[in-house]
């Protein structure tokens, strides 16, 4: 531990590389995925990436609640991403937030790119996101598990959006950011990919890095997207060999 000012600051990166938990600047959290983790819902996922564990639940197409919302064209993406009391080491105030107001509509945006929404006029697609453990790049695996709950659904989509945060921690580039490199690191870049067309459909930034970094960044991010995306499709894969919803898509 080193010391600024009162705060005790993580050594986050040894002279030869390693992060704070050992890993290498460009390796993943280990990645749990199963899909079809909840009986009630349309489609659900479960995911724990390194200490995060993120219950994703779908329901839709269906009626819309709030009704004024409702549009003649397309279905409505409605998202609400929610961190329970219990997740965080300081207990959260229960409820929604501006950070998770914030959340649920980025997230909502980004599966508006991807989700076949004009094939279901008047009905809303309603994903709810509960992070019961957090440790960084929740909302990444918050992404993840409801794409994978949403295919789970049959909710015909594009393509899965496999997501990641990236960030500089001890002056590096660095994949997937856990807690301490979250909190004490320069920058964090959660970012999610369409892996099909390349396109990235949420990019987020806080903290600085310089242009030539950001570059860096974005291919790191994107490399990593690619990996949880073998992932996703593979958990959908077991899911689908034990026993297939009606009307699933894998
Ligand atoms: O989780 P994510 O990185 O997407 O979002 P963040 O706003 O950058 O938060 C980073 C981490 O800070 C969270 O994953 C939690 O571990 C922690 N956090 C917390 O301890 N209490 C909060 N009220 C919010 C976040």
């Amino acid at each position: 531990m080193g010391s600024v000012g009162a705060k005790e600051v993580p050594v986050l990166l040894t002279p030869d590389g390693r992060r704070i938990d050992g890993r290498t600047l460009d390796e993943l959290r280990p990645i749990r995925i199963e899909a079809g983790a909840l009986h009630q819902a349309d489609g659900s996922a479960f995911v724990e990436w390194g200490a995060n564990k993120v219950m994703a639940a779908v329901y839709g197409p269906r009626e819309v609640h709030p009704r004024h919302l409702q549009q003649n064209n397309k279905a409505v993406i409605q998202c609400r991403y929610n961190m329970a009391a219990f997740s965080v080491d300081e207990r959260k105030r229960p409820g929604l937030d501006r950070r998770s107001q914030e959340i649920s509509k980025v997230i909502a945006e980004a599966f508006e790119s991807v989700v076949f929404a004009e094939e279901y006029p008047r009905t809303s697609i309603d994903i709810y996101i509960e992070v019961l453990q957090a440790n960084a790049g929740t909302r990444c695996a918050g992404l993840v598990a409801a794409s994978v709950a949403l295919a789970d659904a049959g909710i015909p989509m594009v393509d899965l959006l496999p997501a990641v945060a990236v960030g500089k921690v001890g002056g590096a580039i660095a994949l997937d950011l856990r807690k301490e490199e979250d909190n004490y690191g320069e920058a964090d870049l959660p970012m999610a990919l369409v892996p099909q067309s390349g396109r990235l459909v949420l990019l987020q930034m806080e903290g600085h890095m310089t242009e030539e970094e950001l570059a860096r960044s974005l291919d790191l991010g994107v490399q990593g997207c690619r990996t949880i995306y073998e992932k996703m499709k593979a958990a959908l894969r077991e899911r689908y060999a034990v026993g297939p919803p009606a009307g699933g898509a894998a």
